[in-house]
């Protein structure tokens, strides 16, 4: 990965109230007490859905809030997960052995996906690392996890991985509201289905404008390889793609392979039985998607005065077309994001994979608390489960730092 490692800070464990009670179970699990602790900020995407994989660059931000792992280097081969939360049960193999069930995949998964991916490839790792699990992600949580700084979300680029500043404007926040609805990328197939009709989108353009369709993976190659705008692929995408949900058939007949060719050399393991898929939606999602989040950046660049609104109606836009066209929100978030513009959000979007999760709403300062206090009587108060959660559900953030070691100083 490009960028600057995860820094190292020497802290007082006295004032890290979370940092000391980590160190506490630590010792009471394993006997011994922890060496160092990571932390790894939560994120959250401004604007810029489900483009990363189809090589588009994205807007996120890291927040405040983060994960915290705390670490004893051992002298033997057995690596010993425990997870504070007893919902997640302990878990220990050895480095040389293994095993990931991407079919039942269970939260200690993810640490030997970081485990295997380091013995595979330095360069991208985290990125890689996570389609061990099954999950054919873009890379926008690890690159803005390690490339965050505080006080600026980063325009991310790929291919290569690039971070560039962007000053968020004064006079706004961003609100965080969880839906309460909870997707699992890696346990379902709704995130690689939209990935390989992305992947199938880009073949069929390719071949129509006879290029090497075989070689191209996203829809960001055919882009570079017409030399067209992103204005102009969403002509293209008119004339060549029909609204219309292709069959496996039809793709094939179009591409001139066989079932088998289909399933082996393009999709994933968990979309093999998948009979339809959108082309023309989730393409005109991607183009229209790619040039609001370069317009998003050159508004917080150019910070006209009435930046605050322009901005929130590209976030409307967004969530508009992630709802209709890319077909990724959910009752749930559709009702979250009305609610939020109803109390005074000037703009609201389902934020990451989407199917539940969380909505990122900006909100004016000045009507920050009654934003909060209307929405939380509109969205959590009347529902037990939501209230529950109530409390880690609903708040303003801002920009907040990378990945971090701290060491007891
Ligand atoms: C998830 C993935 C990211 C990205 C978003 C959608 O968060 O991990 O790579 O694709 O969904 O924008």
């Amino acid at each position: 990965m490009a960028g600057d490692a995860p820094s190292s800070l020497p802290v007082q464990l006295v004032e890290q109230p979370r940092l000391l009670k980590l160190k506490e179970s630590f010792i009471a699990k394993f006997g011994s007490a922890p060496k160092f602790y990571v932390r790894a900020p939560g994120r959250v995407n401004l604007i810029g859905e489900h483009i990363d994989y189809c090589g588009y660059a994205v807007l996120p931000m890291a927040i405040e809030q983060d994960i915290l792992i705390a670490v004893e280097p051992v002298n033997n081969d057995v690596v010993q997960l425990a997870n504070t939360n007893s919902l997640y049960l302990d878990f220990s193999t050895s480095v040389n052995d293994i095993q990931i069930n991407k079919t039942k995949p269970q939260w200690h998964n993810y640490f030997l996906c970081g485990l295997k991916g380091i013995q595979v490839e330095l360069a991208e790792i985290c990125t890689k690392s996570e389609r061990y699990i099954g999950t054919e992600g873009g890379g926008m949580d690890q690159s803005i996890s390690f490339l965050a700084e505080e006080g600026t979300a980063k325009l991310i680029e790929f291919s290569p991985l690039r971070a560039t500043d962007v000053r968020l404007p004064s006079g706004a926040a961003f609100v965080i509201a969880n839906s309460c609805v909870e997707m699992n990328k890696a346990a379902t197939s709704y995130y690689n289905i939209r990935v390989m009709e992305c992947r199938l989108a880009t073949k069929l353009l390719s071949k129509s404008k006879g290029l090497d369709w075989k070689k191209m993976l996203r829809l960001q190659d055919v882009q570079a390889k017409l030399g067209v705008s992103l204005e102009e692929m969403l002509t293209i995408v008119e004339e060549v793609l029909h609204p219309e949900p292709y069959s496996t058939e039809e793709i094939c007949k179009c591409l001139g392979i066989s079932l088998e060719d289909l399933r082996s050399q393009i999709l994933s393991q968990n979309t093999q039985d998948v009979s339809t898929f959108k082309l023309h939606q989730r393409a005109k999602h991607v183009y229209s998607e790619a040039a609001r989040v370069l317009e998003f950046k050159k508004i917080c660049n150019e910070a006209p005065a009435n930046a605050i609104q322009l901005l929130g109606e590209l976030m409307n836009q967004s969530y508009i077309s992630c709802r209709e066209m890319y077909e990724c929100s959910c009752p749930e978030l559709d009702r979250l994001v009305d609610i939020c513009l109803q109390f005074g959000a000037v703009g609201s979007r389902l934020t990451g994979a989407g199917w539940g999760g969380c909505t990122v709403s900006m909100v004016p300062t000045d009507k920050l608390n009654t934003f909060l206090k209307n929405v939380k009587k509109a969205y959590y108060q009347n529902d037990v489960q939501r209230l529950a959660l109530e409390n880690n559900s609903l708040f303003a953030t801002k920009p907040g730092r990378g990945a971090l070691v701290f060491v007891e100083a």
